[in-house]
């Protein structure tokens, strides 16, 4: 059977909340349950420090991500789980491709054309004002990540669409101008996957403020499932999908028998209150094993090390030979 190599990386900063364990993490593992493919995850730490300058929060997130996709069931026997910058194969590929990146393709990237962009809307004299090259060179490093271990799927959100893209463009001009040492990878966007909506009915996201932490007890997530927005409607009243994100959260957590049953007693003029009560229940009952993995894990940090510290080392089994093989396609090897 052939199997497909699947690659993708996940930024260091924040604590996961809800929304991220249903749209990325619950998908990324049960795919790479998958007899047919080989996967690559790993915690994207130099993305992690172009956007947060806060040195204690990449530290402590990195240290969250990892245990987050631990405790969901990431197998790191079967996938190979590391820190980006535990790989300085990545770094060096990463200058490589910078030499033969044309400087337009980076001035087209969103993020860059959306600082420029916010700089023209103030009324700033300089479209780079506080532009940094970080954010600038960005999707070269993400190439780097995508090309250092020749994956073919790249599964990411929309947004991301642009860089991976890019990833193909750079391998390309690597391949004709050198050496045919790339794999031409693919974005994969799975149109399954829910988004889910946050205590406000806005997609949930840090960025609003609207999330339910992952990580939480479940006397905190019943708390934060009674911040979910209602109506007024009293016990009795009928109540409809539509006048609350209740719902659609509801949804993600239960088999469609469930939340078909959830939206007839609710039409039957089951309280909010007790529909929350369900909500959290059915949260609890599904994180409840994770969660008891995290606490785990995260009162042994030295064993979260230990797990990257394996899947470095194992990445870079790959990654080592690849990269001599390009250090001597442009030309650095040794001399006899
Ligand atoms: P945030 O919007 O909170 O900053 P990120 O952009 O860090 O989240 O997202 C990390 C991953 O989680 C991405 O793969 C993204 O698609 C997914 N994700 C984030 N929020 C949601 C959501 N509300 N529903 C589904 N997936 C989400
Ligand atoms: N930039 C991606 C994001 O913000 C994370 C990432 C870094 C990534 N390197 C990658 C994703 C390589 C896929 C492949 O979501």
């Amino acid at each position: 059977m052939s199997t497909k190599r699947v690659l993708t990386g996940v930024t260091t900063t924040g604590i996961p909340h809800l929304g991220n364990y249903v749209g990325a993490i619950r998908p990324a593992i049960r795919a790479s349950r998958s007899d047919d493919t080989e996967s690559f995850l790993f915690l994207a730490d130099y993305h992690g420090i172009i956007k947060c300058h806060d040195p204690a929060l990449i530290h402590e997130s990195t240290q969250a991500v990892a245990a987050t996709w631990l405790a969901c069931g990431l197998d790191p026997e079967r996938t190979t789980f590391y820190r980006q910058s535990d790989i300085p194969e990545i770094l060096e590929l990463n200058w490589i491709l910078t030499c033969i990146t044309a400087k337009g393709l980076m001035n087209r990237a969103h993020a860059y054309k959306a600082a420029v962009q916010d700089n023209l809307d103030k009324g700033q004299e300089d479209q780079d004002h506080q532009i940094e090259m970080g954010l600038y060179s960005y999707p070269i490093l993400m190439t780097a990540d995508i090309l250092m271990f020749n994956a073919h799927d790249v599964p990411v959100g929309r947004d991301q669409i642009q860089h991976v893209e890019m990833a193909r463009d750079i391998a390309g001009r690597f391949n004709h101008r050198f050496e045919e040492l790339f794999t031409l990878p693919e974005a994969k966007i799975d149109d399954q996957v829910e988004t889910l909506v946050g205590l406000d009915g806005r997609k949930m996201s840090k960025s609003y403020g609207n999330t339910i932490p992952l990580w939480e007890n479940d006397k905190k997530t019943q708390k934060s499932v009674n911040k979910i927005i209602t109506n007024l409607k009293e016990p009795g009243e009928a109540k409809f999908p539509g006048e609350s994100p209740l719902f659609e959260i509801y949804q993600a957590f239960a088999s469609a028998e469930e939340s078909a049953a959830f939206t007839q007693m609710l039409a039957e003029g089951l309280a909010w209150g007790e529909a929350k009560k369900m909500l959290a229940a059915k949260i609890n009952q599904e994180l409840a094993e994770p969660r008891e993995r995290y606490q785990e894990l995260t009162a042994r940090p030295d064993r979260i090390e230990e797990i990257l510290q394996a899947g470095a080392a194992k990445a870079r089994r790959e990654a080592r030979p690849l990269l001599d093989k390009v250090r001597a396609a442009v030309g650095i090897r040794a001399l006899t």
